[in-house]
């Protein structure tokens, strides 16, 4: 390797490193990792939201002109005429989102009647946010909200912390967000302490949905580096991990034409069929439709429409009965990702506690032995499921 492609690869994160790592051949891994590499300068300088049609914008123009001179000119001018309104969607969206010459925009309105199961369905990952600052009386609100989630009752024993960030770090494919809640969790890794950093920070994301303030998690898409030195001295590299951010803002109405289409293809869920099941081989679901189980439907539905790293869904519930009665939940991952995993079952606690308050089901998370949950020998040994915690039903006959 060169030295100027050595400096590039010792930038890239584990996953380009991995395919980088298979190429053999000398002068194709060379020039993968000088395209990778402007991939992820494009993508850092928040270029590659708009740059990314570029390809097929020239694609569309090209298969335009060859219609023009050897097939059709009337077809050939509906696709160049398609090649045109694509290219003018991308210049609004540079000249609207990217160098920000737009009309202001309003704050949005709260959502304080709303109940939990509507602001559930209002929270959405928003990735284009407005170029406001959020106003003073917000911001007092949202750091009321951290510090009093903080302060609950917790199930695990890490120091979990927020720090706020006021300035643009580097995230991808979020665009114009410039404030963010950090959180931190010390450097030892503890898996319950991750499963409460997602169950904290979902509180949070849930009361500023109820403010009318827009919200997005990101973890593989923030740059690290970028996070550690907007925090300067607040970051202690020997005993903090930064485990994700939480951008918060006003939700903008100008969104690039790529931010739409992923956000869409991001939005869609599992059925309860997949997501439920009666026991821990997870071979037969329950039928939310039935008691014992249909008590609990707004809450699995609370379940499934939660946030997760990029749509993952690896959370699964295991619903035991006795004597056709719910005594409990086991919040399950089904993938062995270590962080965002198990933040993805602390976002479940949350949603499923907060359904439970609504439908005044009293219950309590529980962390059991092991030995208690009945994962089979081939589950063990393929490491998946991995129990996270339970909630157990508290409720006297
Ligand atoms: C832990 C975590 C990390 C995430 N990381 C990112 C990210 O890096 N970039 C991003 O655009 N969205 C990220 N998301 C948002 C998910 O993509 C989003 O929640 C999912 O696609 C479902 O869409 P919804 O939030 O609009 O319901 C993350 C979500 C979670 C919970």
């Amino acid at each position: 390797m060169t030295k100027k492609s050595q400096e590039i690869y010792s930038k890239f994160g584990a996953n380009e490193r991995a395919i980088i790592d298979k190429i053999s051949n000398k002068v194709f891994k060379h020039t993968v990792i000088h395209l990778v590499g402007f991939k992820m300068k494009l993508q850092w300088k928040g270029w590659l939201q708009y740059l990314i049609f570029v390809p097929i914008l020239t694609g569309i123009f090209l298969v335009g002109l060859i219609f023009y001179f050897l097939i059709d000119g009337f077809v050939a001018w509906i696709i160049l005429g398609i090649a045109f309104i694509l290219f003018m969607k991308i210049l609004l969206d540079i000249i609207t989102i990217k160098y920000k010459i737009r009309f202001p925009e309003f704050r949005p309105i709260r959502n304080d009647d709303k109940d939990f199961f509507d602001l559930i369905r209002l929270r959405t990952s928003c990735r284009s946010f407005q170029t406001k600052k959020l106003e003073k009386n917000d911001f007092n609100e949202l750091m009321e909200s951290v510090q009093q989630n903080l302060a609950e009752p917790k199930f695990s024993t890490g120091k979990i912390r927020f720090e706020y960030i006021s300035n643009p770090i580097r995230v991808w494919p979020t665009v114009n967000a410039t404030e963010f809640l950090v959180a931190i969790a010390p450097k030892e890794y503890d898996r319950l302490t991750i499963v409460e950093v997602g169950r904290i920070l979902q509180k949070i994301v849930i009361d500023a949905t109820r403010m009318g303030l827009a919200t997005c998690w990101i973890g593989p898409g923030a740059d690290h580096r970028s996070i550690t030195s907007q925090l300067g001295g607040r970051f202690d590299s020997e005993k903090d991990n930064v485990i994700c951010v939480c951008a918060i803002g006003y939700k903008s109405k100008y969104v690039p034409l790529f931010i739409k289409i992923f956000s869409q293809k991001m939005r869609k869920r599992l059925s309860l069929d997949s997501l439920f099941f009666n026991s821990h081989k997870m071979d037969t679901s329950i039928d939310t439709s039935q008691e014992p189980y249909a008590r609990f439907l707004r809450s699995y539905e609370s379940c499934q429409w939660a946030p997760s790293s990029y749509n993952g869904q690896t959370t699964r519930g295991i619903v035991i009965s006795d004597n056709n009665k719910i005594t409990r939940i086991d919040f399950m991952a089904v993938t062995s990702a270590k962080y965002y995993a198990a933040i993805a079952s602390g976002i479940w606690c949350t949603n499923w506690e907060l359904s439970c308050n609504e439908l005044k089901i009293e219950g309590k998370f529980v962390r059991l032995p092991d030995a208690e949950i009945g994962l089979s020998e081939s589950q063990k040994n393929n490491g998946t499921p991995i129990y996270d915690i339970s909630w157990v039903i508290n409720e006297k006959e």
